[in-house]
Parts: C-alpha cells; structure tokens; sequence
C-alpha cells in the first residue's frame, strides 16, 4: 500500500484554518482519497483530556514550561495513536495545528524556544508534515472575526503576546520555505482555497 499525506494548517486564531480545512476535506474525498481530520492539542482521548487543561481560563497559574510540556505530551500521543498509522495505511491526515504553534506561541509566545525545541524534539521525532499552510492575517484581523466566540486561556493574552507570535510565523515560513507554504489569508475563501489546492494537486502527484 502506499504511504499517505501529512498536512497541517497553522496561523493565528481566526485565520480562517477550520474553515480551509474542511473545503479542502471535501475536495479531496471527491478525488476518492481517504482523509482524517483531526487537531491539536487533542485528536485522541488523552489529548483531547490535556487540552481541556491547558485552555481552561482558570488555570491562570500555569507556567510557561507546564504548558509547553502539556502541548508537547498531547503531540507525543496524537503522533503515535493517530497521525503515523493513517499515513501508513494511505490515509490523508490534514491536522489543524502542529509543532510550528508550540514554536510560535510558546517559544516566542512565551519567549521560551530553546526548551520547546528540546521538548517537541522527544515529542515529534521525525514526524513531520509534507506541508504546511501558514494562513496569514495579522493578529487584530484574526481576533476581530472571532470576536463574538468565548475565548480559552491563550486567546486572552495580550496583544504583545499575538504580535509575538504572529512574528514568530514569520520567523519559521523564512526557515523552512521547502515545507512551509505562506497564504495571504485576507483574500476570500474561494481565492485561498484554489491557492491551496494547487499546492495539495502537486503534493498528491494530480499536478506537475
Ligand atoms: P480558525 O479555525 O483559524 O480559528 P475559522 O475558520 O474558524 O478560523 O474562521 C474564523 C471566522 O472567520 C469564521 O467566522 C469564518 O467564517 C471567518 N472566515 C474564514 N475565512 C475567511 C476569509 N477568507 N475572509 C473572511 N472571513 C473568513
Ligand atoms: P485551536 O484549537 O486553534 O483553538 P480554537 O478551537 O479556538 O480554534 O487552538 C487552541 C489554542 O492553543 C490556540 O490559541 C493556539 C494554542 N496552541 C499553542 O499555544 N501551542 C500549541 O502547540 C498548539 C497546538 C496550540
């Protein structure tokens, strides 16, 4: 059987990642191809229990290496029990988040890089995704279209902390430009969509 596809999307709250991720669900089921949607933290029993630790608003006294290491254990979980078994079964597992948000949020969120790459390095091994989409709006744009959602734990930071993050991404579309693909994420739904397909067409071999 041949192996599948690990994509993830990334960017800042209200970039619109949900919504791409299900138009390109859809797209590629029509294409006859089997997909796994799933999310991070959580995607499996015992993440899906860790995330609802790290984004509860009450628990304000978390430290900065707790919630890395929290994000990093659910990763750890989800790699093993969801993520590497589909893509070796020929599944196509699109992930709504992966390790690019514990390096933009907690490493330079938090100001902490050099102990979340040490965790995720345990965490990730070499499960990496063969692409990622980097939905890009800058944190004002992002938060006022979610405005009217309850906001978890990370949401409530302050606005210092979503520009540092927002440059963060920034940070890692320039290191890794072979894997990280860089969309203008205030164009419509249907123009980032075709952007993105393109991209998947190429990946899955339907275009050269
Ligand atoms: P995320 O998953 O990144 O938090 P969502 O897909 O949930 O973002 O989108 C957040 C809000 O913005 C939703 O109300 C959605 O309908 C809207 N939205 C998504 N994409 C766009 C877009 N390209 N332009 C304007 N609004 C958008
Ligand atoms: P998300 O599921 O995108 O939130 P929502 O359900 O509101 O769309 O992610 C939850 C929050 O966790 C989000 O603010 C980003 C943050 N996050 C990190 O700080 N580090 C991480 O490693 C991950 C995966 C998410």
């Amino acid at each position: 059987m041949d192996k599948g596809y690990f994509i993830s999307f990334e960017g800042m709250d209200g970039s619109g990642k949900s919504t791409q991720i299900n138009e390109l669900k859809c797209y590629l089921e029509e294409k006859g191809f089997e997909v796994i949607l799933t999310r991070e933290p959580g995607g499996t029993d015992i993440g899906e229990q860790i995330r609802r630790i790290i984004l509860d608003p009450d628990n304000s006294e978390m430290t900065h290496i707790t919630e890395a290491m929290l994000y990093a254990a659910s990763r750890a979980q989800h790699i093993e029990e969801v993520i590497l078994p589909a893509v070796a079964s020929g599944k196509i597992v699109i992930c709504d988040r992966f390790v690019d948000s514990s390096v933009a949020y907690q490493g330079f969120g938090r100001g902490i890089t050099e102990c979340v790459n040490a965790i995720n390095a345990y965490a990730v091994q070499d499960c990496m995704p063969d692409i990622t989409f980097l939905l890009k709006v800058k944190p004002q744009i992002g938060s006022e279209r979610i405005k009217h959602r309850e906001k978890d734990r990370i949401e409530l930071e302050a606005s210092e902390f979503h520009q540092a993050v927002f440059d963060g991404y920034e940070r890692l579309e320039a290191a890794f430009p072979e894997r990280i693909v860089g969309i203008d994420a205030t164009r419509s739904i249907g123009e980032i969509q075709q952007e993105i397909v393109m991209h998947v067409d190429r990946l899955t071999g339907q275009r050269k």
